[in-house]
């Protein structure tokens, strides 16, 4: 599969294995969602690009690098939220840019009730933040909203795929890099994630 990039990185296996769990608990869950989260926001921004930077160090002068893109972190409420701090810990400087959808619980299909996005875009590239890839509404319909702001270069980053989600959005938005913790087996009759996790907003939140 083109533009997949499921992590192989050890500690994402160990650490996905412990928020799988169904007993681990709300404060751990959001413990492991972020450091999950650190983990894959390193391997998703391995190509962003860079411009020279010269700095002087107690010794000499140097020539360095500094990042050239501003980076927005886009999180897709409620569940994305729990990923932001983790990719902040390694993107300090970027914007973040909420957008609100549920899943209508009988459709399955995205309702929006937040986006409160400028109309000129701020930042050159996006990733997306959202734990579950499930039927891959949510996600088709954020880099939507995405484009339609004008961004040129969007990721998805999120723990958890369905072989359904992942197909939707390579077919609707092939250019979209998908980057996940794991490929899951499929989605059972009422569009959750199998095995999954459950349900990653009310696991955090302690709203079960
Ligand atoms: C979950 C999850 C995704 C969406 C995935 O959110 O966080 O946003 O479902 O499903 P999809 O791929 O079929 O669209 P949910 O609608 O449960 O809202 P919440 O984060 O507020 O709990
Ligand atoms: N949303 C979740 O939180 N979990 C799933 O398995 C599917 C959608």
């Amino acid at each position: 599969m083109s533009n997949i990039y499921p992590s192989t990185h050890p500690l994402v296996a160990h650490k996905l294995t412990r928020l799988r769990d169904k007993n681990t608990d709300s404060r751990k869950f959001r413990e492991l969602v972020r450091e999950i989260a650190v983990l894959l926001i390193y391997e998703a921004t391995a190509d962003l690009a860079l411009e020279n930077r010269k700095v002087e160090t107690p010794l000499a002068a140097a020539e360095g690098f500094s990042l050239k893109e501003r980076v927005g972190l886009v999180p897709i409420l409620r569940a994305g939220l729990g990923m932001v701090e983790g990719a902040w810990e390694l993107l300090p400087s970027a914007e973040v840019w909420h957008i609100g959808l549920y899943r209508d619980e009988k459709t399955l299909k995205p309702v929006e009730y937040y986006n409160k996005l400028p109309v000129e875009p701020t930042v050159s590239v996006c990733l997306i933040l959202d734990p579950m890839l499930a039927t891959g509404g949510s996600a088709v319909a954020t880099v939507d909203v995405l484009k339609r702001w004008g961004v040129r270069r969007i990721k998805f980053v999120g723990l958890i795929g369905a072989p359904e989600g992942i197909a939707l959005l390579q077919a609707r938005h092939p250019e979209v890099p998908i980057h996940l913790a794991a490929i899951d087996h499929r989605l059972n009759e009422n569009g959750y994630i199998l095995p999954g996790l459950g349900d990653a907003g009310d696991r955090q939140f302690g709203t079960a």
